[in-house]
């Protein structure tokens, strides 16, 4: 294994994952970038990498909830990350999106799932991301065909319930968690418990929640993967008190929340907990450190994956004007405008 020279690795964030890229670049004791971007009067991105990626190992940096508004900027950057001489480009994607169209559900459904690791594959020599929705894949490499880093946050959840929580009981909210849940309690020595979900539709969800009275008088602490809809952490997290429990603790993976999710369910619960894949209000767990490791932790002979190395681009018109950047709604004589 051969560990990468800290100079080599530049952290470029897209916007709004400052904050993550920054933590990302002090525990790899990386180089920080800025890329600049904004939107063109036409509604168009502009995008430029402030920085140097000649010859580097470039990182991009963005969380894919909400991911249509700025994925062909991060296209955009990772293209000009390789026109400029990036030795590889690396996608860490703390959530990433279109993992649940995962098949045709009714006739004429895009299956966006492939769509989307085929969009990313072909801009991207290397994908980090942690606990992405596998549920009808069996990993990450049956639809990307660039590697692809999946981590796990388990061991973070648990070691966070170890620390601030006395007495828990580990519960999951469906029968398909039980094996994440048993790995969860397991680590810190606690018993678990898993719900029986059943989803109707995108915001309609039944949880039964079985004899679980052996284990009164603990806390209990629901543990999901994401909260989307929210409504399976809602319909579980009401059941419990009916049971004689305090109102359970949360903690998930990706604080999605769409709509008002968060506010349904914070009265039900006494405390909300999340990993910083997603910016929330409710992160408490950061990942940094965890994709820190796994990004210095270059394969041998890393540099053989890559599949779109081009040597820097040569000096274009504006490079030659000395002109960093213009508005192209006020371009240059010598181009032939923007639109
Ligand atoms: C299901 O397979 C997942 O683990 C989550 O339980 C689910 O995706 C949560 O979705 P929602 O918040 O929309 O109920």
């Amino acid at each position: 294994m051969t560990a990468m020279a800290s100079s080599d690795r530049l952290i470029l964030p897209l916007p709004g994952n400052d904050a993550f890229a920054r933590q990302l670049a002090a525990a790899g004791k990386w180089e920080q970038g800025t890329l600049e971007t904004r939107r063109f009067p036409d509604g168009e991105s502009y995008v430029r990498i402030a920085a140097d990626v000649a010859d580097k190992s470039v990182v991009l940096v963005q969380t894919l909830a909400q991911p249509d508004p700025g994925f062909l900027s991060l296209v955009f950057a990772a293209d000009a990350a390789r026109d400029l001489g990036a030795r590889e480009v690396t996608l860490v994607a703390p959530y990433l999106a279109y993992m649940r169209q995962d098949r045709r559900f009714h006739p004429g459904e895009a299956i966006t799932s492939r769509s989307f690791a085929r969009l990313v594959s072909s801009s991207f020599d290397r994908l980090v991301t942690v606990d992405p929705h596998l549920h009808r894949y069996p990993a990450l490499s049956a639809l990307y065909t660039v590697p692809a880093d999946t981590l796990h946050a388990a061991p973070l959840l648990a070691d966070w319930i170890a620390a601030e929580v006395e007495s828990p009981l580990v519960i999951g909210p469906d029968e398909e968690s039980e094996q994440w849940v048993a790995a969860i309690a397991q680590r810190i020595g606690a018993p678990h418990a898993v719900l029986r979900k059943i989803r109707h539709g995108d915001r309609n969800v039944e949880v039964a929640v079985s004899d679980l009275s052996a284990w009164h008088g603990r806390q209990p602490v629901l543990v999901d993967d994401i909260a989307s809809s929210g409504r399976t952490l809602v319909e579980a997290a009401r059941q419990l008190p009916q049971q004689g429990f305090v109102k359970p603790i949360v903690a998930v993976v990706h604080a999605i929340f769409a709509e008002d999710a968060y506010q349904q369910l914070t009265p039900l619960c006494s405390r909300i907990v999340s990993t910083d894949a997603v910016r929330h209000e409710s992160n408490a767990i950061a990942l940094a450190p965890l994709i820190a490791l796994a990004l210095a932790a270059d394969k041998e002979g890393a540099t053989n994956l890559v599949r779109h190395r081009r040597s820097p681009e040569p000096l274009d018109e504006v490079d030659r004007a000395s002109i960093d950047s213009f508005p192209a709604s006020d371009p240059p004589a010598w181009t032939s405008g923007h639109t």
